[in-house]
């Protein structure tokens, strides 16, 4: 719990001013930002660490194999609908000694790491071989924890037995002791391995995450890390750097969400605690036409960010007008698809946040999951069953996202990329920091 009391202590400065919970946000209390300034000092070999990203796809993942245990422990908050992550981000790590090299699906929507020993039953196979697994028979330090361990990932279930090795993160390998690894036995849907980033020890486990031995062994001072997934089809760079945030990925200044529900009201409502923000508008703006808003001047929805889904969930109704204004039809399976060619069109879809202080546009270019044989729009229906709207990666590469377990907070800025990185790392003060010194030079 000790890192629990950090968390409230790092709270503390907010909660005692007044006008602390009024919207937008917090952070407006930490005194007003003038023009952005390029002078802020940022350190080349500072504390942080940065991982490239790589795109996954994967077009044809299958049931795989069936469960013979039911006592799923949720490690994800997404509901049944699509494989995890069919396009998104991998990350790779070393597994091990010596290391075996995994690369997993960068998950901000769960918290743990999840591998598989050799894919013999994994959803697919062929692509989970592709990925690398990892044989804890090969590693010298894994250390069997004698727990079995299930998880429930909206589609996709994985459950096997816990490990704990020795893990290589990032450019630099920095070796990381005793890290929790989920070994998956059987898996439906999940066709490698998965790298949760999300909240860890503070609410949702009791073990050290990756997130926080990073901390714990002093290579980054804060649980924070930025994520710029780029745009499709690559052409930018695509990253995610633990306890630093690139200053050429985004112009201007970072907004701050304010993770909603907080954390404590969270873990009452869902069992646990994700990276769950207001959304406050949506719009379209076709080809050469003007934004048409799709929701009112006082519209407020909770969503959660989530690199682990492919799609962005909304309300049908919101989706079907989305649809209309792309030209998309319905598939028989009921998901929207849309020609490719639109991709080549210079229309966008809007998110805003903190009531127009920031919108997110994303252009048809990104907004369009490309999945070679077909396009499907980016947006698809929630389930009735469970409405919790997701903001997955066909929102995610149009943004660049801090995301701060310090503060409770998504910062949040258009990605724009323009050049060689510059790092700024985070220190204690990273509230302060993010509100006014690490701007975006681009
Ligand atoms: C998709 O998977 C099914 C079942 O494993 C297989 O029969 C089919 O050939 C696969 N299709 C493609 C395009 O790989
Ligand atoms: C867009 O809005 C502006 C200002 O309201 C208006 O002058 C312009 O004609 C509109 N353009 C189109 C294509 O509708
Ligand atoms: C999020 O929206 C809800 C519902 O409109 C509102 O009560 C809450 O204050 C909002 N939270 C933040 C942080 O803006």
């Amino acid at each position: 719990m000790a890192l629990l009391k950090l968390l409230l202590l790092g709270l503390l400065p907010f909660l005692c001013l007044p006008a602390a919970l009024s919207r937008p946000s917090r952070f407006d209390n930490l005194g007003s930002r003038g023009k952005p300034t390029s002078a802020h000092r940022t350190s080349a070999s500072g504390r942080h660490i940065r991982a490239t990203l790589q795109s996954r796809k994967v077009n044809n993942v299958t049931g795989g194999a069936v469960s013979m245990y039911d006592k799923a422990l949720k490690v994800s908050d997404r509901s049944p609908r699509e494989p995890l992550a069919r396009y998104g981000a991998g990350i790779v790590v070393a597994l091990g000694t010596p290391g075996q090299i995994v690369s997993a699906i960068l998950d901000t929507g769960s918290y743990t790491l999840l591998v598989d020993p050799d894919c013999n039953q994994a959803a697919d196979p062929k692509a989970c071989r592709t990925y690398g697994y990892y044989d804890t028979k090969q590693s010298s330090t894994a250390r069997n924890l004698n727990g079995w361990f299930s998880g429930q990932f909206g589609t996709g279930y994985m459950e096997g037995v816990w490990f704990s090795d020795t893990a290589y993160v990032g450019l630099d390998n920095l070796p990381l002791p005793n890290l929790r690894v989920g070994v998956s036995k059987w898996s439906q849907y999940i066709w490698a391995g998965v790298l949760g980033v999300s909240y860890g020890k503070a609410w949702n486990t009791g073990y050290q995450t990756l997130l926080d031995l990073l901390v714990t062994q002093r290579y980054i001072e804060v649980p924070i890390f930025s994520l710029g997934v780029g745009y499709q089809g690559g052409g930018s760079p695509s990253d995610i750097i633990f306890g630093g945030v690139d200053r050429k990925k985004f112009r201007g200044y970072l907004e701050p969400l304010e993770i909603y529900p907080y954390p404590d009201q969270q873990l009452k409502l869902f069992g646990q605690v994700g990276y769950r923000v207001n959304l406050t508008s949506l719009g379209v703006t076709p080809p050469g036409r003007n934004e048409t808003m799709l929701t009112d001047t006082d519209f407020e929805h909770n969503v959660l960010i989530d690199s682990g889904s492919t799609y962005t969930y909304l309300d049908a109704d919101l989706v079907a007008t989305i649809a209309r204004a792309l030209n998309a039809y319905k598939d028989e399976n009921g998901v929207y698809r849309v020609s490719c060619d639109t991709r080549n069109l210079d229309g966008s879809v809007n998110f805003g946040f903190n009531f127009y202080n920031i919108i997110v546009r994303v252009n048809y270019a990104d907004f369009i999951v490309d999945f070679e044989n077909y396009c499907a729009l980016g947006v698809q229906p929630t389930d009735s069953k469970n409405p919790t709207w997701v903001l997955g990666t066909s929102f995610i590469r149009a943004a660049y996202l801090i995301f701060d377990q310090l503060n409770d907070a998504v910062w949040i800025a258009q990605y724009f990329p323009c050049g060689e990185n510059e790092i700024a790392d985070l220190t204690k003060d990273a509230g302060r920091q993010l509100w006014l010194e690490v701007t975006g030079l681009c």
